[in-house]
């Protein structure tokens, strides 16, 4: 017997379906709500609302669990790269030997920029923030393939993906370099993913960066555990610009526009700022936290709080313990690390953390890691983009398997009723 939920709306009663996920999540199908009652549901936020259904990512946010495609991601972090997720993830199995050395040539291959778009650098002040310099070429990637405007069969889908995948990280590493007015070093064809951006970012004219294989693994970490996270604010985003049958470039490019606001990806810039300023000034970190407590104050503890985790957000976990392991490989002792060791005792015993279930979240320790890397805090948030990268794409993909309808959500009009027009010597 299927399971139905009744509603009871005006003395009558509609029958709506209920759906089951596969790992159990209940949802109340109100599709048809509207045709059969005139009445809309209202959700802020989203927060009760599926907006797909998706086979892509699990997230148990009372348990802490958080799994791409089945697999676990402690899992994926011990044993996978980042560009086996990536297919994994775009794919839904983890690649054969076959596929993930066909996948690895094409990134090599296609992580050159195309020399007609060299010049869009030049235009970029030297403090331009390097999120905007990447959505911006990513829309400068759509100029420059026609061919991939229209996304039809598998072999363009492959090759839009790995474009995207591989130069995501070129373009970061140039604005970087741009940023710091250093010459552009060109992706070295020897090179792994994560190898090659470290070597883009920090090679010098004759002197080569080495890539040390533990700090190449812990990128690696990072960009797993950045890979997706189902419908979160800016691969809803991504859905919903691809829901216009948008093109798969531009699509991304909103989706790390999104990404870019501080309750969202941005956070992991502001955590290593307040880190920081406590180090520096020798603030007590109860400070911040008495601060996030009182509302008048317009501050949130970043790093800390999600909408999904009421219990430890397993990325965060995971990252604590890389950043442990890289400090000690490249021989810091970063003062901000036992800071944040410090804030996260004192929030996990503070009743208002308690009573609503504020935990450290993925932006809480991943700065700290990329620091410990060498990667400068204004690029942060440009690497969760590289890493969530394959998240969007597939997660566009679907949208577009599904070939579901434009996303277009409703309201309730709270604004003034029908008036006259008032001519201007009357206002
Ligand atoms: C990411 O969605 C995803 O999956 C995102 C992400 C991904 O991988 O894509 O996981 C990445 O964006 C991580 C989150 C990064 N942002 C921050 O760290 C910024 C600080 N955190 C927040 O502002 C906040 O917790 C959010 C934005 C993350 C979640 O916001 P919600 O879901 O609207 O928060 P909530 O409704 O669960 O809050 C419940 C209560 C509220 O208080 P009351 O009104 O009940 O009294 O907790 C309070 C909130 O004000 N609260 C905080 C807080 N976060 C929530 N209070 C102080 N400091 C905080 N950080």
């Amino acid at each position: 017997m299927p399971e139905i939920a009744r509603l009871i709306l005006d003395g009558k009663t509609y029958e709506l379906p209920v759906l089951t996920g596969t790992e159990g999540e209940k949802a109340v199908d109100i599709r048809r709500l509207r045709e059969e009652s005139g009445y809309i549901t209202l959700d802020d936020g989203y927060g009760n609302t599926g907006s797909c259904q998706s086979a892509i990512t699990f997230i148990d946010g009372d348990q802490g669990i958080l799994r791409y495609r089945g697999y676990d991601i402690q899992e994926l972090a011990e044993h996978s790269t980042f560009i086996e997720t990536a297919w994994l993830l775009i794919y839904g199995e983890l690649p054969t030997v076959e596929q993930a050395e066909g996948f690895s040539a094409l990134l090599t291959e296609q992580a050159m920029l195309h020399t007609d778009t060299l010049h869009h650098f030049e235009g970029f002040p030297e403090h331009a923030p390097p999120m905007a310099i990447l959505s911006a070429m990513l829309n400068v990637m759509a100029c420059q393939h026609p061919e991939l405007l229209k996304i039809e069969n598998e072999a363009q889908l492959l090759m839009g993906s790995a474009k995207i995948i591989s130069k995501v990280r070129t373009i970061a590493a140039f604005a970087y370099r741009k940023s710091k007015g250093l010459p552009f070093n060109d992706p070295h064809p020897d090179y792994k993913y994560c190898g090659n951006f470290l070597h883009m970012m920090f090679s010098i004219p004759y002197h080569h960066y080495e890539v040390h294989p533990d700090i190449e693994r812990a990128l690696n970490l990072f960009m797993i555990l950045h890979a997706d996270h189902e419908q979160n604010c800016s691969t809803s985003t991504v859905r919903i610009v691809g829901s216009a049958r948008t093109n798969l470039f531009t699509s991304v490019s909103a989706g790390v526009c999104a990404l870019w606001g501080p309750l969202h990806g941005g956070a992991n810039v502001e955590v290593v700022q307040m880190l920081d300023e406590i180090v520096k000034t020798g603030k007590n970190p109860r400070e911040f936290i008495e601060r996030a407590k009182d509302k008048s104050s317009g501050f949130k503890l970043s790093g800390f709080g999600h909408r999904v985790y009421k219990n430890f957000d397993p990325r965060a976990r995971i990252l604590k313990a890389s950043v442990e392991k890289v400090l000690k490989i490249v021989g810091i002792r970063d003062k901000s690390l036992e800071v944040a060791m410090q804030m996260e005792d004192l929030a996990l015993k503070d009743p208002y953390f308690i009573e609503r279930k504020l935990y450290p979240n993925v932006d809480f320790y991943s700065g700290i890691l990329l620091r410990a890397i060498g990667i400068p805090a204004d690029m942060f948030t440009v690497m969760f983009a590289i890493g969530r990268t394959p998240g969007w794409i597939s997660n566009w993909k679907e949208l577009l398997d599904q070939g579901g309808r434009i996303n277009r959500p409703r309201q309730i009009y709270t604004g003034k009723t029908l008036r006259p027009y008032v001519g201007r010597e009357d206002r």
